[in-house]
């Protein structure tokens, strides 16, 4: 759906307009405008998650040793209890005994937040991390 642009000052000072400029030409933006829509984006992407029950999308990180008994039967089955929840999973053999897996989820924040800290939590799992981002239906 096309959008009209809506154009706005913002005045703040200038040693915070200095940072900001070379913050964002490190991060490779071109304009501020490019920088400022990404920053209003992230923040309502972030408020949407917190509210918990909107829909999101997600992917959950997980770093284990497949030597750890029963570990990787919790682990599917966690997947299988959650069909519809997890949607693709991708598995890379890291050496003889580290797996990374990759889970990606898509539902209610509060319960993707919930099926990833139990798969986190469970022995064996070295490191982990639960990424949050929007399905996009309500950024434009
Ligand atoms: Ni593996």
């Amino acid at each position: 759906m096309a959008s009209s642009l809506v154009r706005f000052g913002v005045s703040m000072a200038a040693p915070l307009v200095a940072q900001f400029d070379e913050l964002i030409a490190n991060q490779g933006y071109r304009t501020r405008s490019e920088a400022i829509r990404d920053l209003i984006r992230e923040r309502l992407v972030q408020k949407e998650w917190e509210r918990g029950d909107e829909n999101v999308a997600g992917t959950l990180t997980l770093i284990y040793d497949h030597r750890v008994r029963g570990l990787t039967d919790r682990l599917t089955m966690a997947q299988h209890e959650h069909v519809g929840l997890i949607v693709a999973t991708l598995h890379v053999h890291l050496d003889e005994h580290n797996c990374l897996e990759v889970l990606a989820m898509k539902g209610r924040a509060s319960t993707l937040t919930q099926v990833s800290d139990r798969l986190l939590s469970s022995r064996g799992v070295k490191h982990g991390k639960l990424v949050l981002t929007s399905t996009g239906e309500s950024l434009v």
